[in-house]
């Protein structure tokens, strides 16, 4: 079996395919492919280990007739047009649970940073602004007991919970289309309406799933019922949020601040406003980056592939 990786991946996983008799070919290039080199690589190949966010739908499997499997070196698949690769026979395959402790880190990080102004105040420091200490500068402001709200109760919703409630005892609140019995047991989280999310929040931190419920969910509407000291984390999709209605809300002080570690478009350009903000801090999809998480998406994209050229369903399948 052929397979095309629109990135590198850890040597030893290749080296894992090919041992297993998978040939692959690797898009070494410091940019990333366009739509049309994609579909070039693809349309001569058997699978694709795709890695990034670039679209796959129906006119991209019809212009690639070998595919036998597309493997996602992500747990999120709203990139693919899972419907359209189902028709097409084509099993899609992805990388879930192994990223959420690391994904529900960095959105810890954010709430601290934030929190802290932390992104801003090292701005100062390497700007040569540290002068001298001030009693009453440099403020922020502390999570101790605060509310924490989750929007999507998954594994990395409740990885997030379980680290703000072990450290700093805050309540936990969701909502969820569907109450989460083991959260509310686990953790003791309350489910509440969307409306009630927005209004108790003191942290409000996004992992659902990118959908068209979902798409534009955070607008000037829901900021505009946030609590003033709110932090909004969203280490989920970028799309979640409307931008221009978060950078309105923190410009009028609706909220506190924000953290994010998705954007929309990524990468974010660097003249974004939002960046000179002094309550922002902004990652680049650093969610699951951490050597452990990436050595296990990269082990789980293997074992997938290897199921690919067994003609054997992918463990970690994602079609219905
Ligand atoms: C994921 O795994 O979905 C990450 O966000 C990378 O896209």
């Amino acid at each position: 079996m052929k397979v095309f990786l629109t990135r590198r991946i850890f040597p030893d996983a290749l080296d894992a395919l090919k041992e297993a008799g998978i040939v692959p070919t690797v898009w070494t290039e410091r940019r990333g492919l366009s739509r049309q080199e994609l579909i070039e690589h693809c349309s001569r190949q058997d699978a694709l280990l795709g890695i990034g966010a670039q679209q796959l739908d129906s006119d991209f499997f019809k212009a690639c007739p070998h595919l036998r499997a597309v493997v996602l070196h992500s747990v999120g698949f709203d990139h693919v047009d899972i419907a359209a690769a189902t028709a097409f026979g084509i099993p899609v395959g992805n990388t879930p649970d192994v990223l959420s402790k690391a994904t529900a880190d960095t959105a810890f990080l954010l709430m601290l940073a934030v929190s802290r102004k932390a992104f801003f105040h090292h701005r100062r420091v390497t700007g040569g602004q540290w002068n001298f200490f001030e009693p009453m500068a440099y403020l922020g402001r502390e999570l101790d007991g605060n509310t924490l709200g989750i929007f999507g109760m998954g594994k990395i919703g409740k990885a997030l919970a379980r680290r703000c409630k072990a450290a700093f005892g805050m309540r936990i609140i969701y909502h969820n289309r569907h109450r989460d019995l083991d959260a509310e047991e686990e953790l003791g989280a309350t489910w509440v309406s969307f409306e009630e999310l927005l209004q108790q929040s003191e942290v409000l931190s996004l992992h659902a799933a990118l959908s068209s419920e979902t798409t534009g969910r955070f607008d000037a509407d829901a900021f505009g019922k946030m609590k003033p000291d709110a932090i909004f984390i969203n280490t989920a999709r970028g799309a979640m949020h409307d931008e221009a209605a978060l950078r309105a809300a923190l410009e009028a002080g609706q909220i506190w601040g924000a953290g994010l570690d998705v954007t929309n478009p990524e990468p974010m350009n660097p003249e974004n406003p939002l960046l000179h903000l002094e309550n922002v801090a902004v990652l680049p999809h650093i969610g699951s980056a951490t050597l452990e998480t990436r050595k296990r998406m990269a082990a789980i994209c293997v074992e997938n592939l290897i199921a690919a050229a067994r003609n054997e369903r992918l463990p970690y399948l994602v079609n219905p």
